[in-house]
């Protein structure tokens, strides 16, 4: 996989040395018949709470873990859907932890929150490996690393091709948002106007449609109700974005023509309806991160010195680049 990788820190790697010390002579809290070895032999026990199955993009990503952490590659996975709720995560979390895993993976449905079970983690010297997501604390010593795209930069990317292509129209625009609260609606959201700020596109209404299909439907039938003109509709996510084109279609309008539409992930789905000129531009968000995971995760437990924040990188596709891509599209 193509990443950027950068701060390296000497503190972070003296704090891995000493969980690897602790797991390797039995610690870490390890109480439960699902914990590994504590690394020192050839498997590793690892918990990973996934958000949820929300999204084309989240099948990915569990697919890419699920077919990365295996027996062969050296693992024992445990693996929690938390369908969306950040108590389900904690739960999970804190399962992981009494069950003396010795590395916890998660990606965190919301940004907030985390700092208390974070510590507990942190106590029972497992190290924990954040993916996807980020979360919002003034301790990064309570994680190893953050694997994951940029969504500031996938947004601002979203927002350019917006402008060079529409500004001077005089376009309304409306927003179909992520989970309140998460790092890609609370990150694209930004970078998109960011990118859009000082350009006559004005942005008529913005709601969340919490990253699933049924529900970009339901907020872009909600848009179409209650305005009379939306030129420009940005989704967060490709799945809302093709809800919000069955809206578009039900409604007698033609998506990507009389609405344009711009979504972030390039998954299967949105890539067909991009080349269909359905929707008119995709950015993607790279769902491949198993191959990352399992690598600092080794490395962690080694007590190697590991990236405390490794950048996906992510494409960006038009319908004609989108039509040549499809036919060896991975996910
Ligand atoms: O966190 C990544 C985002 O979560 C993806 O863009 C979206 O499809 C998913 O639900």
């Amino acid at each position: 996989m193509k990443r950027k990788t950068f701060l390296r820190s000497a503190a972070a790697a003296a704090s891995i040395a000493a969980v690897a010390a602790l797991t390797a002579c039995g610690g870490g809290g390890d109480t439960g018949a699902a914990a590994g070895d504590g690394g020192g032999g050839d498997t590793i026990s690892i918990g990973f709470s996934q958000v949820g199955a929300e999204s084309g993009w989240r099948a990915a990503n569990t697919k890419s873990i699920q077919d990365t952490l295996t027996a062969e590659n050296g693992f024992e996975l445990s693996f929690s859907d938390a369908q969306q709720k950040q108590e389900n995560q904690i739960q999970a979390i804190r399962s992981y932890i009494a069950q003396g895993m010795d590395v916890i993976a998660f990606s965190p449905v919301v940004e907030t929150g985390w700092d208390a079970v974070l510590q507990e983690a942190k106590n029972a010297g497992i190290p924990v490996i954040l993916t996807d997501r980020a979360v919002d604390t003034e301790d990064d010593s309570l994680y190893e690393s953050f694997i994951g795209s940029d969504f500031v930069l996938e947004g601002e990317r979203a927002g350019q091709w917006v402008a060079e292509n529409f500004d001077g129209q005089g376009l309304k625009m409306v927003e179909l948002q992520g989970t309140t609260g998460s790092a890609p609606a609370i990150d694209r959201k930004e970078g998109f106007a960011k990118a859009v700020e000082g350009t006559d596109i004005e942005l008529i209404d913005s709601q969340t449609g919490d990253f699933t299909r049924a529900g970009g439907k339901q907020v872009m039938e909600g848009f179409l109700n209650s305005h009379d003109q939306i030129d420009l509709v940005f989704a967060h996510n490709d799945d809302m974005g093709l809800g919000a084109i069955e809206a578009i279609e039900a409604a007698g309008l033609t998506p990507g023509e009389d609405i344009k539409i711009v979504t972030i992930d390039a998954v299967k789905d949105g890539m067909q309806a991009l080349a269909d000129g359905k929707i008119n531009y995709i950015v993607e968000c790279n769902p491949m991160l198993g191959e990352d995971l399992a690598e600092v995760a080794k490395k962690v437990v080694a007590g190697e010195e590991v990236e405390k924040r490794i950048v996906v990188e992510d494409a960006e596709f038009t319908q004609e680049q989108a039509a040549e891509a499809l036919p060896t599209r991975e996910y």
